[in-house]
């Protein structure tokens, strides 16, 4: 398998190979979530510092981030914006070094606890990344891929509604439904990124997690993919990276800003822009911060 696959496979928290999933962890997914709105998604973070070896890049963190909302962090290069966000779903196990203190829980449940199997885990919390990463095979095959090895549907007629609802929740479906056996390296940009959100939501996860998700888009997939994070978070907890502060404004409720490892401040959105308590936020929002 060559490099870059098994790299996507690290970042989408699924193996190509891997078959064997214990079923019987207490962060199991239940099989009623793809159209459920309950409360479930609710992170918890409590006194959590974060390090890669000697070096502390989160300094004893504290947030509430609430189902059904879009939770922004934001900050300058480097404050540890996406180590905070895939410690959320233990994406960073595997970095030498890396490890943490204080708790992170979903739901009452400590992430980190011995019980927790991170296989499982990634299936309700699930990621979307900077740059849109398809796997090699057609855009129905990357959207069953985690219903397939978690063994989901019961019938090809299963799989099949699947596949259509997560993209058309993922707002792809008018512009593919044609093109279902094409490679999804044949998609643009803008379409790769919401096949990659179809995907991430088609193994019904109650959380998700956008480190920059339109970063690379035109300004035109970008309203797509900010107008899907609005829907989205009717059903998900949605947690969003980036550094486009127009963008914070429009579809972030809570934005959390950090500097240099602290969470400086936590504030609604757009009182967070209009009246930051915090000089630090201030200097960030005017440009000054560097
Ligand atoms: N795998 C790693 N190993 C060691 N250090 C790392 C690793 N990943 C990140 N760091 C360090 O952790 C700190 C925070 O990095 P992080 O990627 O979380 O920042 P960020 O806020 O997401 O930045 P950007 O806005 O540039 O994406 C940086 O000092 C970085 O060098
Ligand atoms: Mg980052």
């Amino acid at each position: 398998m060559i490099a870059e696959e098994l790299e996507q496979e690290q970042n989408s928290g699924m193996t190509l190979s891997d078959k064997s999933v214990k079923v019987d962890e207490p962060l199991q997914p239940s099989s009623d979530r793809l159209d459920s709105v309950g409360s479930r998604g609710r992170i918890d973070i409590t006194d959590l510092s974060v390090f890669y070896g000697h070096l502390q890049v989160l300094k004893n963190i504290n947030l509430a981030i609430e189902p059904h909302k879009i939770t922004v962090f934001m900050g300058p290069s480097g404050c540890g914006k996406s180590t905070l966000i895939r410690t959320l779903n233990r994406m960073n196990d595997n970095v030498p070094g890396f490890h943490v203190t204080g708790s992170v829980t979903i739901d009452g449940v400590n992430i980190y606890s011995r019980g927790v199997d991170p296989v499982l885990l990634k299936l309700r919390v699930g990621m979307v990344f900077q740059k849109p990463n398809p796997f090699p095979l057609s855009i129905y095959d990357n959207v069953c891929f985690g219903p397939k090895i978690h063994k989901m549907t019961k019938s090809k007629a299963e799989m099949d509604d699947v596949v259509r609802v997560s993209l058309q929740k993922a707002g792809l479906w008018d512009e593919i439904k044609d093109r279902l056996k094409e490679s999804a390296l044949k998609l643009s940009g803008g379409q790769q990124q919401r096949l990659c959100i179809a995907r991430a939501i088609a193994v019904r996860p109650e959380i998700l997690l956008m480190d920059e998700p339109a970063s690379a888009l035109d300004p035109g997939s970008t309203t797509r993919v900010e107008d899907l994070m609005v829907d989205l978070a009717a059903s998900y907890t949605v947690v969003l990276v980036t550094h486009n502060m127009q963008q914070a404004a429009r579809v972030g409720n809570k934005v959390a800003f950090l500097y240099r490892g602290d969470l400086v401040e936590v504030g609604q959105a757009p009182n967070i822009f209009e009246n930051p308590t915090n000089p630090l936020t201030e200097k960030y929002i005017s440009g000054k911060l560097v």
